[in-house]
């Protein structure tokens, strides 16, 4: 395979991985691979709006497994309809699992947003109306920009060897792992490394869209 070959398979093979761990550790030497992969990402005004929290010891992924099932209506936990401010209807909750997953990795980066223009939620929840367009605009472009770095670190991983998964609800239990990793950010989520054979589980990791309704191609004639 070429170069570009190689490139592209991996991106079109990255999948999320939630199950069958080994067991094996993922190197520090490995990790600080994936990690640097995560620091080169592009971002607005090259702010460079992440923090990584490297976590690797077993208690203390042990104990923020623990925190994350502690946490209040976790069984509800989905996103929310800013509509209606109820949880959407069609997700399910993945929390259990995702606590799971702390308890059988090796390895986890915890992802803080700095909050190099919005400082953050607490701050946009306050910010005037006639801010909050410009602020939510930035707060957008802070995540694109660790979209970007937490992608960087999934494909870094794979290509590595390493399975991944990013767990976005682990958010339910913030201020408690803030508290415990030292965040002065926001919280956005983990990323799960270690070694798997499994492939990935259906029914959330059915591809859902048909690229036609969500690629649109504009021409010119
Ligand atoms: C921002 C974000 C948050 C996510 N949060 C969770 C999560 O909380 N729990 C989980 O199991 N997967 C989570 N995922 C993984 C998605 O469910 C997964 O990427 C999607 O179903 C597509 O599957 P694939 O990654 O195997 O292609 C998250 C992914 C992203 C990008």
């Amino acid at each position: 395979m070429s170069d570009s070959d190689v490139i592209l398979a991996a991106l079109m093979n990255r999948r999320s991985i939630r199950y069958g761990f080994d067991g094996r550790s993922v190197s520090r030497s490995t990790l600080e691979r994936i990690v640097a992969c995560g620091l080169a990402a592009p971002s607005s005004k090259n702010a460079q709006p992440w923090r990584f929290h490297i976590v690797t010891d077993r208690p203390t992924l042990d104990e923020l497994a623990d925190v994350v099932t502690g946490a209040r209506d976790i069984d509800d936990y989905v996103p929310h309809d800013p509509g209606t401010g109820r949880p959407y209807a069609q997700y399910t909750s993945t929390v259990r699992n995702s606590a799971e997953v702390l308890r059988q990795v090796p390895a986890t980066i915890w992802v803080e947003n700095l909050g190099a223009f919005s400082s953050g939620r607490k701050t946009l929840l306050s910010v005037p109306n006639e801010a909050l367009a410009g602020s939510l605009a930035g707060y957008a472009f802070e995540l694109i920009g660790i979209g970007a770095a937490v992608e960087n670190m999934w494909i870094a991983a794979n290509a590595l060897g390493v399975a991944a998964a990013f767990m976005g609800d682990v958010v339910i239990a913030e201020s408690t792992i803030g508290g415990r990793l030292g965040f002065t950010g926001d919280l956005l989520g983990v990323l799960a490394l270690g070694y798997s054979a499994a492939e990935p589980r259906p029914p959330m990791d059915v591809r859902a869209f048909a690229e036609s309704t969500r690629a649109l191609w504009h021409s010119d004639s």
